[in-house]
């Protein structure tokens, strides 16, 4: 697998150079709205400012299924990680994180990710313009619309049992449904030294834009902020414990377009880099 091996060649290149610099590898996951190459800017920011090496990870559309061997990230080595994910691609590392019990990620930047879901006409209609948010739960809880990402994180307020009986991912990641894995899911968040959720109110495709920092809908869609959310009181995948041990930075930066995350030069420096150094 293409993807794979440049994980590792990469990994294994920055490792000296880790070694040498103490600057460590940065590996940047793109959004389903775009390709790496969006991120150009990004990793150019990050390479001038911090003098290191980023790298763009190209993902398949389809997050339904995460294998940790596709992600194998020299997990015995002692290199340390950052990582950083955009939209949907933040929601996909994060996920990967927790496949990984022996990580050696050390920062985890979340910028405008939907981390507990989404459910909202805006972002819907970017990428089916046909459907509506009150319905599309009789496409997307099925087997059949699960195949497609969106569905895999759509998270209707309203239709929590069907989201719980056919949603493949986000019940899973977010520990809403108990599996053998969950502990794991959990440890693996906790081993991080920081996790970074920025996200802003005048994004515009997330909703609500609080799923950024896992805020939420209530069934009467009130937004409940994330630390009042039984993931954080239940400290289901160790959003508490990163917060009692000042490990959780939530950064809400107005004015930010869900696109303009990532290309902004001053998000970038301002929200994104002083997170890497
Ligand atoms: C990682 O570091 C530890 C302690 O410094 C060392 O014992 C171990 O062999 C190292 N592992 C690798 C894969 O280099
Ligand atoms: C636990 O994770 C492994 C590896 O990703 C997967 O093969 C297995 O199906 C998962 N088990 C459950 C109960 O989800
Ligand atoms: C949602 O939250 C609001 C504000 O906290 C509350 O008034 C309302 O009763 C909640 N709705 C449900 C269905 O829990």
């Amino acid at each position: 697998m293409q993807f794979l091996r440049n994980v590792i060649k990469w990994n294994l290149i920055l490792g000296a150079f880790t070694f040498i610099v103490s600057y460590k590898p940065v590996i940047i996951m793109h959004g389903i709205l775009s390709g790496a190459d969006s991120m150009n800017s990004l990793q150019r920011e990050i390479e001038s400012q911090l003098v290191q090496f980023g790298k763009r990870l190209e993902a398949g559309k389809r997050i339904k299924r995460l294998f940790p061997n596709d992600w194998k990230i020299a997990p015995g080595s002692n290199t340390s990680l950052g990582r950083s994910g955009h939209s949907q691609g933040g929601l996909l590392a994060r996920a990967t994180i927790q496949t990984m019990p022996n990580h050696n990620v050390k920062v985890f930047i979340s910028l405008s990710s939907p981390q507990a879901g989404q459910y909202g006409t805006n972002f819907l209609h970017l990428i089916f313009p046909d459907l509506a948010s009150r319905t599309v739960y009789e496409l997307f809880y099925s087997k059949v619309g699960q195949l497609t990402s969106v569905a895999n994180y759509w998270n209707d307020p309203r239709k929590q049992d069907l989201y719980r009986r056919y949603s493949v991912f986000l019940p899973y990641i977010n520990n809403e449904i108990q599996t053998s894995n969950s502990s794991i899911f959990r440890t693996a968040l906790t081993r991080l030294d920081k996790m970074v959720l920025i996200g802003g109110p005048d994004d515009g495709v997330i909703t609500p834009w609080q799923s950024s920092h896992f805020g939420f809908f209530n069934g009467s869609l009130d937004v409940i902020p994330f630390n009042e959310r039984e993931i954080f009181t239940s400290d289901a995948i160790g959003l508490k414990t990163l917060a009692d041990h000042g490990k959780l930075v939530i950064v809400a930066k107005p004015f930010v377009h869900h696109l303009s995350w990532h290309r902004n030069r001053n998000v970038i420096r301002e929200v994104i880099l002083p997170h890497l150094i």
